[in-house]
């Protein structure tokens, strides 16, 4: 059952991180856009956020928390505290502040001039400052679940994540130093 959590784990941040490029991208092609078709760019990026980018949160979510079930009777891996806390920070901003503003954007109609309405540009700087928080998290929280290894090789310097980084993986197969897994996850 392990195996298939950590595949909604991984899969869930895979969409959350893959889908919220995509429509970064997306959000700045539509720049050069006219206003009715930057409003149609915008239904489309909508639909990515509640269908693709929603699901993925949760599970991330989901799998973490009973991923994590076998950590709570003991001590939490620095590593591990740092994803729960950037990632669960992330996850929470974007189904609470990211996802309802994309979809209020999604809605947006044309002013009887024919120009984007008043709110679009407010919107908009919300949805750009809280998803890029969000997507920092969640890479905050990628690099600590992948232990930052080569980041560490190259810098060779930081003692912080040179202990993160030598902790045991039991999925990717890592030699345990400073940090091992609960008995029942290693068994
Ligand atoms: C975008 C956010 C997140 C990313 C990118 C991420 C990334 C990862 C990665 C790469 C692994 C595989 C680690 C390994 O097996 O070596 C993992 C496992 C895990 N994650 Fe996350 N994670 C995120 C959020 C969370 C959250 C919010 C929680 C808790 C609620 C969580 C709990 C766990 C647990 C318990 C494991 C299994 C650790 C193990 O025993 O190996 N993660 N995650």
């Amino acid at each position: 059952m392990r195996g298939f959590w950590l595949l909604v784990h991984v899969l869930g941040f895979t969409l959350w991180l893959g889908a919220g490029i995509a429509t970064m991208i997306a959000g700045l092609t539509a720049k050069r856009f006219a206003p009715a078709e930057r409003l149609a760019a915008y239904r489309v990026m909508s639909a990515v956020f509640r269908m693709v980018v929603a699901p993925g949160v949760v599970g991330v979510l989901v799998g973490g928390f009973v991923l994590s079930a076998p950590y709570m009777r003991g001590d939490v891996p620095g590593w591990l505290g740092l994803m729960m806390g950037a990632g669960g920070l992330g996850a929470l901003i974007v189904l609470f502040v990211v996802v309802p503003t994309a979809a209020r954007l999604g809605r947006l109609e044309l002013d009887p001039r024919g120009e984007l309405p008043e709110v679009f540009p407010r919107l908009r700087k919300t949805q750009i400052i809280s998803a890029s928080i969000a997507g920092g998290l969640g890479i905050v929280a990628l690099i600590a679940g992948t232990r930052a290894c080569v980041a560490v090789r190259l810098t060779n310097r930081l003692p912080v994540l040179q202990r993160l980084c030598t902790g045991q993986s039991p999925h990717l197969g890592r030699r345990a130093e400073h940090i091992s897994a609960p008995s029942s996850i290693s068994a």
